[in-house]
């Protein structure tokens, strides 16, 4: 047996408001307990998105009625928001940009629109940005002009590893994360096909990369701060309609696939505290969770199964992998919040972490 930290997920999205059908802050606080997560933080990408005081407003009360583990709620960066947002930094887990296209509304295209958020959002949470390949260069670029802190939300390729990597190297305030799903998955369309085919229940984005960046990814890991699951659910009614929407659900499975890789040599325990657990809890300035804690049973091998599940979505891209590593049980706050299998605090348990927060920040 093993014991571990409560685990952090700096990237989840729970659908509530607006798409409870996919997944509601009791059902993916539930399914973040079994895999180990003591606290997530909530993207804004719901239905409405969350962008001020009163979409925030809505996204807390559900939480405060739901969540069974700890949690902070995102804003999102929109065309107009940057001074309302800047004043309720200390309620949320951070601002989040979308520089591309993927689900929901809160694309912002024009770097004029990214100019006052840069400007105003206290230096002491990160900026997280939703950017790839090029995109992602122009947002290390603003955290460069700017001098603040980025977070490059799951990255996915060569190209993108190696210039964080420069941008480490000379000081440039930038950290990011990694999806287990781009670490373990190739995609299964030719490298000239990639954003061209559809890829089906496969579709994800960022969209899972060639062999050559998922080498880069762990040749790289040094570079990598978290690692992240960017759960993301959709039904599998949604997923295998013609025009499925991107997002692979991930807070059951990501514990067990990086235990496995612990077992297979490819990392290191420290490797999954220092990315779950140390970073996320620096970069965030997120607080302490008195006696809470994960134990693990290292030796447990057995198949991943969506039915066993807690996550409303129905379906995980890796149905049937063997994996070994199991949580066996979870405390959280002093009480057992997972046993066996089941969940044992009750919707509401979890804690608004922003709830009474003052942050020095990182920087
Ligand atoms: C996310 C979603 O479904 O909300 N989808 C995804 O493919 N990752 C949005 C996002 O994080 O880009
Ligand atoms: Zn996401």
């Amino acid at each position: 047996m093993i014991k571990l930290p409560g685990l952090i997920d700096p990237h989840v999205h729970l659908r509530e408001p607006g798409a409870a059908h996919k997944e509601d802050w009791d059902t993916g606080t539930s399914a973040a307990l079994a895999g180990g997560f003591t606290m997530v933080l909530a993207m804004p990408n719901t239905k409405p998105p969350i962008f001020d005081a009163e979409t925030l407003d809505l996204a807390l009360n559900a939480a405060e009625q739901k969540a069974r583990c700890d949690y902070a709620q995102y804003l999102g960066a929109g065309p107009d928001n940057a001074e309302v947002a800047a004043a309720l930094a200390d309620k949320a887990a951070a601002l989040k940009m979308y520089l591309d296209a993927t689900f929901g509304q809160l694309r912002l295209d024009d770097m004029s629109l990214w100019m006052p958020h840069f400007e105003k959002y206290p230096r002491h949470y990160p900026i997280v940005a939703h950017s790839e390949s090029r995109s992602m260069a122009a947002a290390l670029l603003f955290a460069a002009i700017y001098d603040r802190p980025v977070h490059i939300a799951h990255i996915s390729l060569k190209e993108e590893v190696l210039l964080i990597k420069a941008a480490k190297a000379k000081g440039i305030k930038v950290t990011c994360e990694v999806c287990p799903h781009h670490l373990f998955m190739v995609s299964q369309v030719s490298e000239e096909e990639i954003g061209k085919k559809k890829e089906g229940r496969l579709e994800v984005r960022p969209r899972l990369a060639t062999q050559k960046d998922v080498d880069a990814l762990w040749e790289n890991l040094d570079v990598i701060d978290c690692f992240a699951t960017d759960h993301a659910p959709h039904t599998l009614e949604e997923k295998d309609s013609d025009n499925p929407p991107p997002g692979f659900p991930g807070l059951e499975t990501a514990l067990p696939l990086l235990l496995t890789a612990v077992d297979n040599g490819q990392l290191t325990m420290d490797d999954i505290v220092s990315r779950m657990y140390v970073n996320p809890k620096k970069i965030f300035s997120l607080p302490d969770q008195p006696e809470t804690w994960v134990e693990v049973d290292e030796n447990a091998e057995y198949e991943i199964r969506a039915s066993r599940q807690f996550t409303r979505c129905g379906w995980t891209p890796f149905e049937g992998w063997k994996v070994k590593g199991r949580v066996r049980k979870v405390v959280l706050r002093g009480k057992t919040a997972f046993e066996d299998g089941k969940v044992l605090v009750a919707a509401g348990y979890g804690k608004n972490i922003r709830k009474q927060e003052k942050n020095e920040g990182l920087y």
